[in-house]
């Protein structure tokens, strides 16, 4: 086998189906209940999700996440708002939400648009993550800007550390923040033999009850 040559490694899928009268007709409904069911089956990294985001210029950039919350509003998660990700959706303000539980066979794809949450909502979730995240946070800054040593990121941090000894309410660094995801489409794909793959797509539709209205997509 040759890096050029991968076609050897064929999967082919059976896991489940996916019928237009299985799902719900809410997708955030239907996309709790497959989460659900990943943390069920106990699928690795369950709520990690791709993030994929576009320049000014229209350059894509996609990196992993976690998911930290989902309600009628939206997908919510949290970065470091000077990384590229946040210089991204600071100048377009679209991206895409991807799970993919291989374990399950089953991927989804959430489009919508992005705004940073508030600032009361971020410094309540900053005080819940360990003190020593919270400290990370802030010597990891800016994300994805270049450090010159393993060595110096870990001095910063026993600095900061050691700074902050004896403060018990640590203050959340003003570049530090959770953003949300509004979605404007969802699609649920389940594997199918044959490469004829189940895919759901959600779209709005303000002539329907629920908002939205499912198309069946081609493989
Ligand atoms: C499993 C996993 C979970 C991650 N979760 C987050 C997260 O919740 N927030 C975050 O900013 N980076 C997270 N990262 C790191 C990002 O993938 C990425 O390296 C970082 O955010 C910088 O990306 P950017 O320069 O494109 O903004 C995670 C990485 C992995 C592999």
């Amino acid at each position: 086998m040759s890096v050029k040559d991968l076609s050897e490694l064929r999967q082919n899928y059976g896991k489940g189906s996916l019928q237009v009268h299985d799902v719900s007709a809410d997708p955030l409904d239907q996309f709790l209940k497959w989460l659900d069911h990943a943390l069920q089956a106990q699928v690795t990294e369950p709520y990690a999700m791709t993030l994929a985001t576009a320049d000014g210029n229209g350059r894509p950039h996609a990196r992993t996440v976690l998911l930290r919350g989902a309600d009628a509003n939206g997908f919510y998660f949290y970065s470091n708002y000077d990384s590229q990700k946040g210089q991204d959706l600071a100048a377009n303000p679209y991206a895409e939400l991807l799970f993919f539980w291989p374990a399950l066979e089953q991927q989804v794809r959430i489009h919508g648009s992005v705004e940073r949450i508030s600032e009361q909502e971020s410094t309540a979730y900053y005080h819940k993550r360990p003190r020593d995240s919270q400290i990370a946070a802030h010597v990891s800054t800016p994300q994805s800007g270049i450090i010159e040593s393993r060595e110096l990121l870990e001095q910063r941090f026993a600095d900061l550390n050691h700074q902050l000894e004896h403060t018990t309410n640590i203050e959340k660094p003003v570049f530090w923040g959770g953003y949300c995801l509004k979605p404007n489409s969802y699609e649920f794909w389940q594997g199918r033999p044959n490469r004829l793959h189940d895919r759901l797509k959600y779209i709005p539709d303000s002539l329907s009850d629920t908002g939205w209205r499912i198309e069946r997509l081609m493989p």
